[in-house]
């Protein structure tokens, strides 16, 4: 194996880009070579690429001449000027989740919580058309960095609903936990939007995925969505909320709580609710119920183990799982968090696809559905869960 050399490098020092880079470590089927990283503040770069021996590259344009593959591991608002850049150049683009977004107006005093989503939703699939033209036109693709595809029970669960022909008829799911540790995250003119964008977009495009499987199998089309109809809250902005300190409350102007109920345009649906509410860990799930089995897919937590102490001090040096709250008492450990999250399953996917073609499953389109069921459903939430149509590409 690993015949195939590839380069790559990094846009972002942050929490994503240690994520990606520990997954590149893991591909096996090609040699990816990893150049280097850019991010705007040279002390926290060198602090990035020092200990991986990485080269700090001096800005974006140099890196992506550097490489065949640009990771996009920055926040939301950069990532349609990064992809674009890299694509005009026919490199191939890692972007993560949210794909893109509306951030705003530009203005220094621009409020997430006034402005029209009608607007919002337009200048979003403006944003969307903007990378997918750009798409189209180079001999790079667009891999959209959502995990969830390719974690391990999703990736299972499609493979179940190919050997069973079965017809998804509800779908739940979640993802939620006590708040985002990235600063820029809850200020919408850098993340989007609040829970519905920041947490909401993994399980939905999990759900939007598991239809494309389906009508893939069927009939081989993709069974996309229709319509939205959602509600969004802000609770630790309510003067009457109760801060124990246990939940981020530092937002500025975005959502801590989102409900989507989505309509396919088969007439069937999925509920997929995100917050920023939930203690006790990661809380990531989807469970499908179709015509012929019911499945549960447990991201996180999930009890591959589970360990107790009686006083977490001697745990102190130990990882247990991503954003608990405490380690004493009884814990679901994640033994190989990257494994269950699909991080590097991802990686592995995308890199076969960049050094011997093979077909992205997690691609432009599921990222362009995404985007554009998000934004219809903040519409629908500014109209207290009116249903909205999803435009598509
Ligand atoms: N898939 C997942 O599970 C997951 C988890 C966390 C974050 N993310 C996504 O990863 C992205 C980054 O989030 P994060 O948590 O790493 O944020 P972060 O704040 O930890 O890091 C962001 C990095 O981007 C850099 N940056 C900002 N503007 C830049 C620019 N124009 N060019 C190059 N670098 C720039 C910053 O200096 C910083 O190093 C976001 O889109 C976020 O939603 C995905």
């Amino acid at each position: 194996m690993k015949e195939k050399s590839i380069n790559c490098g990094i846009a972002g020092s942050g929490f994503a880009a240690k994520f990606h880079y520990e997954a590149l470590l893991r591909v096996f089927s090609v040699k990816v070579d990893i150049k280097g990283a850019f991010s705007p503040t040279r002390e926290k770069l060198g602090q990035f690429t020092d200990p991986r021996n990485l080269k700090a590259y001096g800005n974006i344009d140099e890196l992506i001449d550097a490489v065949d593959v640009i990771h996009v591991c920055t926040p939301p608002l950069t990532h349609e000027p990064i992809v674009i850049a890299a694509l005009r150049k026919n490199k191939h683009v890692i972007v993560e989740k949210p794909f893109t977004g509306y951030f705003g107006d530009g203005s220094k005093d621009f409020n997430g919580d006034k402005f029209p989503r009608e607007e919002g939703l337009q200048q979003a699939l403006a944003s969307v058309k903007r990378m997918i033209d750009a798409e189209k036109k180079s001999k790079g693709k667009i891999m959209y960095a959502e995990n969830w595809i390719y974690a391990p029970a999703i990736m299972k669960e499609s493979d179940m609903i190919r050997k069973t022909k079965a017809q998804i008829i509800w779908m739940h799911g979640e993802e939620s936990h006590s708040g985002s540790h990235s600063l820029t995250y809850g200020q919408w003119k850098f993340s989007g939007g609040g829970s519905m964008m920041g947490k909401g977009c993994h399980p939905l495009s999990a759900a939007l995925y598991f239809k494309q499987v389906e009508g893939m199998t069927g009939n081989g089309k993709p069974i996309r969505p229709a319509a939205i109809t959602a509600r969004t809250h802000v609770v630790t902005r309510m003067p009457g909320y109760k801060n124990e300190g246990h939940l981020r409350t530092t937002y500025t102007d975005i959502e801590d709580f989102a409900m989507m109920h989505i309509v396919f345009e088969d007439g069937t649906f999925a509920d997929i609710f995100a917050s920023e509410l939930v203690l006790g860990g990661v809380h990531n799930w989807i469970e499908l119920n179709t015509n012929n089995h019911r499945t549960v897919c447990n991201i996180n937590p999930n009890n591959a183990m589970q360990t107790y102490t009686p006083d977490e001090k001697h745990f102190k040096d130990v990882y247990i799982v991503e954003k608990t709250e405490t380690k004493q008492g009884w814990s679901s450990v994640s033994p190989d968090e990257s494994w269950f999250t699909g991080y590097q399953h991802e990686m592995e996917a995308f890199y076969r696809s960049a050094a011997f073609g093979d077909p992205v499953e997690s691609n432009s389109t599921l990222a362009a559905d995404t985007i554009a069921t998000i934004y219809a459903g903040y519409l629908s939430a500014e109209k207290k869960g009116t249903e909205v149509q999803i435009t598509l590409f």
